[in-house]
């Protein structure tokens, strides 16, 4: 299973790419504004520390704005992924940029045949966002196993990249059903390797090596 960052800070990028385990990176409009940078410096500077995909999403709404804004990202690494909206224009976009041989995300997934509509235009990616289900009192984690089944049955080859993580069941649930990819927040990263009984394990191996002869 591979897992990416859900982050555009670049602190954050840096010390968890040092960890050896971050496989890629997305990021979305509302993550680089919070970054009050502008999106072609972060992307540039991500690229320099992630060699796996890095999503870069657009801001425009109609295909040939969207197709305008991923020929440019494109430039600027070969392991960019452009990001489209779950749209009619999203997806016929996404066409578009498999011409070019352009990796592709379709993001703001949030239904059995959303996803499906996406492996049909061919996205490279497609991200389901299960926090936001979750939020509504909906199922996040139902919509990763339907998908899951979907694209196996009919041997699709878009990846599900499972989005909106919350906390690190939903990384685990994800693995035990089978889809590609989780990306999360950096704290997640920590929550997936933390136990209490790891760290009083160590402290209390360390006081007793504390009495040994040596
Ligand atoms: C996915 O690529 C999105 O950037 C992200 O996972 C959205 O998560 P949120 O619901 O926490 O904003």
């Amino acid at each position: 299973m591979q897992f990416f960052l859900d982050t555009a800070n670049i602190d954050e990028i840096r010390k968890y790419a040092a960890w050896g385990l971050v496989d890629g990176v997305t990021t979305n409009p509302s993550l680089i504004a919070k970054e009050g940078v502008k999106l072609e410096t972060r992307i540039k500077e991500i690229l320099e520390v992630v060699d796996g995909p890095v999503s870069s999403e657009v801001i425009s709404t109609d295909v040939k704005g969207m197709v305008k804004e991923g020929l440019e990202y494109a430039k600027w690494g070969s392991n960019i992924f452009v990001k489209v909206p779950m749209t009619p224009d999203g997806l016929m976009a996404v066409q578009e940029f498999n011409k070019e041989g352009i990796a592709t995300n379709v993001t703001l997934c949030f239904s059995p045949s959303q996803a499906l509509m996406a492996a049909k235009a061919g996205a490279t990616l497609v991200s389901p966002f299960v926090g936001r289900l979750d939020d509504i009192s909906s199922d996040g984690m139902e919509l990763i196993a339907k998908i899951v089944q979907i694209y196996e049955t009919y041997e699709y080859e878009t990846k599900v990249l499972v989005a909106s993580i919350r906390h690190p069941e939903h990384v685990v649930e994800s693995a035990l059903l089978g889809a590609d990819i989780c990306t999360m927040p950096a704290g997640i990263f920590d929550k997936l390797i933390k136990h209490p009984l790891t760290d009083s394990g160590i402290e209390k191996f360390l006081s007793d090596w504390k009495t040994a002869k040596k």
